[in-house]
């Protein structure tokens, strides 16, 4: 028997005890004499007796430790020429001011706090500045458009946003402050401050409700770490549902904290003292987990990127600081790499770079594509390690555990499930799907800590997304298989979210913009394959009858409309014009069938459909655009 076997059998027969001992790698305020409370199915809580503060165990542990002058976080920006390491005690320190500055606009614990930042230091410092006294962030992904901000605050009720004059796409300046007006005005609920960080690639106008970040900070005095329950909510991630609005998936600090801990030495092998580069964005929750949090909780060395993978300046940016910062495993998403091998086949950059430190690449967010993973493999002659989870679960569910043991790698499959994660394959019925059969993939319940104990003011909405499909059982909204071994295999969403560029978003959303067209009698938003991003949207409208448009004109407007109500992240650019949408007799619009035609593979008809005859008129125009 493996070493992972008897882990994970441990985790099973006795998760109390499992769990109580990861635990153990936590300082607490008031130590759990417990692990679970299931006493309120299907809303469990982790740690329930437990006091503790995040903050400290990300920081001011490890000065007290001995460890403040070692790198706690680098911030490498090749879009600003810039670079910097903040020192564990750096870091403690510039959270507590800023942490000061909130406890200054009144903000307090259990306050909502949003986060609508670019790739800068002052990101994470925001966010542990809010664990520091107990308040809630909500981070924001930059990307998003302001009505998808407004919603989010309208939802949050944040006392204070904090955000910055601009953001850098490339060698794009994209003024933040318009857009955080803008979605200021759009949301009902308005902050009582917003703290700017000045960026000099675009200073912004400040109004009378807005502080500057470095005077807050210049007048501020520093504050303390504030314990709270470890059930009290820490931060808020909004991530897309089927429809337009977001779902707000709370976490809690306790089981969080002891997860992500437990997380870094046994499926990323990095512990104290190493180093971690996760390319991802801080508004996403691999940021959350891996740029932030998990590091700091293993008293780790993490690096914050500000850029591309390749273009500014090229594709070597990812080697380079791998070399310069002496990583041990670097995490991304699969799109990095296609961007990178798109620029550089070869592989060139990578001769001019030491990269001996480099142990792993571990690749999330999106399907692992067999070609990606071997080239990959062949460039770094490193394990490539696919790994599955979600915003919902705050960590993996499904790894190759290479701190524990390195598996067989099967290419396609994240590998198994890890400790705590009980995966299970259900036929539409509900039943048990043989090995090597697809499914709906689902975890059993109770999920372990870290996972999300509810979505924010909306236990209905809890129930009714995850908790409903199969009693007793989490609904993952993945579709696969687990074969005779053991190992998973993700095969895409089963609901109307898609994953463009490894950034999660949902066709409902997009789908309720062009309905609002006035000419636009119709539609339908799917995900289609793109080589590079590995899904792209591709809408489909039917105009309202008498309509007669100039398509070319109509189209332009269509993806501008999206672009400005969802954000530039959304990727929509081709939208086409078609007499009818195809549809079973009762009215449902017949998805997988277009994404069969859009992709050129021909799926069965379903029997269900109202007028086969659509299809051919779909498939006609496809061919024209
Ligand atoms: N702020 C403002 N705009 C943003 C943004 C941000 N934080 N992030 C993306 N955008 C914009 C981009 O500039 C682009 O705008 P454009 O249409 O005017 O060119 C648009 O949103 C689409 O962005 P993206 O899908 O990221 O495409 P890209 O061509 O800019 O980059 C990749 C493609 C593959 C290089 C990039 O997506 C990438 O590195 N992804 C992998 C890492 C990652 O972030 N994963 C997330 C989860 S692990
Ligand atoms: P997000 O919540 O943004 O992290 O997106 C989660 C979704 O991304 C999952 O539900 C999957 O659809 C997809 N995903 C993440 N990792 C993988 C993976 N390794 N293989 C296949 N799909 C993945």
């Amino acid at each position: 028997m493996g070493e992972y076997e008897d882990i994970f059998r441990a985790a099973t027969v006795d998760p109390e005890a499992f769990w109580l001992g990861a635990a153990e790698a936590i300082d607490w305020h008031v130590a759990p004499t417990r692990a679970l409370d299931g006493s309120r199915p299907p809303f469990y809580r982790w740690f329930p007796d437990g006091e503790l503060n995040v903050c400290h165990n990300a920081l001011d542990r490890h000065v007290d430790a001995g460890r403040g002058e070692q790198a706690a976080l680098v911030h490498d920006s090749p879009v600003t020429g810039t670079r910097r390491t903040y020192t564990y005690a750096e870091l403690r320190d510039e959270v507590a001011l800023f942490a000061g500055v909130l406890t200054g606009l009144g903000v307090g614990r259990g306050d909502r706090v949003v986060i609508y930042l670019p790739m800068v230091p002052e990101a994470a410092v925001a966010m542990l500045a809010c664990a520091r006294i107990g308040a809630v962030h909500s981070v924001v992904f930059g990307g998003f458009a302001p009505k998808e901000l407004a919603v989010r605050i309208d939802d949050a009720t944040p006392t204070v946003i904090v955000s910055a004059s601009c953001g850098i796409e490339g060698k794009r300046v994209i003024e933040y402050k318009p857009l955080l007006d803008k979605a200021i005005e759009l949301a009902e609920h308005k902050p009582s401050r917003c703290v700017i960080l000045q960026r000099p690639q675009a200073e912004a106008e400040l109004g009378e409700n807005d502080v500057d970040w470095a005077g807050a900070m210049a007048a501020a005095s520093p504050a303390g770490c504030v314990p709270v329950r470890a059930t009290d909510p820490l931060y808020i991630l909004y991530t897309s549902g089927t429809t337009g609005k977001p779902k707000g998936v709370v976490r809690d600090g306790g089981g969080y904290a002891v997860a992500l801990r437990w997380s870094m030495p046994n499926v990323y092998d990095v512990d104290t003292g190493e180093t971690i580069f996760t390319a991802s964005d801080v508004g996403w929750v691999v940021g959350h987990s891996y740029i932030v949090y998990a590091p700091l909780l293993a008293g780790a060395t993490t690096v914050l990127y500000e850029g591309k993978p390749v273009g500014t300046p090229d594709a070597g940016q990812f080697w380079r600081v791998v070399a310069e910062y002496g990583v041990k495993s670097l995490f991304t998403a699969p799109t990095a790499f296609r961007a990178i091998k798109k620029e550089d086949p070869k592989g060139e950059r990578l001769g001019q770079y030491d990269l001996s430190t480099l142990r792993y690449l571990f690749l999330a967010g999106e399907r692992l594509d067999p070609e990606t993973h071997r080239w990959a493999s062949d460039l770094l002659g490193i394990p490539v390690i696919d790994h599955w989870w979600q915003t919902e679960t705050g960590w993996p569910i499904v790894a190759n555990p290479a701190g524990i043991e390195l598996l067989e790698i099967k290419p396609g499959s994240p590998t198994k499930p890890l400790p705590g994660w009980d995966v299970q394959v259900l036929d539409a019925a509900g039943q048990p799907a043989e090995p090597g059969t697809d499914g709906a993939i689902v975890v059993k319940l109770p999920m372990p800590p870290g996972s999300l104990p509810t979505l924010w003011n909306d236990d209905e909405r809890f129930v009714a997304s995850y908790m409903s499909a199969f009693e007793g059982y989490y609904l993952t909204g993945d579709g696969g298989r687990v074969d005779e071994d053991g190992y998973v295999y993700v095969m895409g969403r089963t609901d109307d979210v898609i994953n463009v560029a490894g950034h999660r978003l949902s066709t409902g959303g997009m789908e309720e913009v062009l309905a609002s067209h006035p000419d636009v009698a119709e539609c339908a938003v799917i995900g289609v394959a793109d080589p590079l991003k590995g899904q792209v949207p591709r809408g489909f409208v039917v105009l309202k009858a008498g309509v007669d448009r100039d398509e070319e004109q109509l189209r332009g407007e269509l993806v501008q409309l999206v672009r400005d109500q969802v954000g530039a992240v959304a990727s929509l650019r081709d939208v086409a014009v078609v007499p009818a949408l195809p549809k079973t007799r009762s009215g449902k619009i017949l998805r997988k069938t277009m994404r069969g035609i859009a992709d050129g593979v021909d799926e069965p008809v379903p029997s269900t459909i109202d007028d086969a005859s659509v299809l051919d008129a779909l498939r006609a125009v496809l061919r024209r655009g």
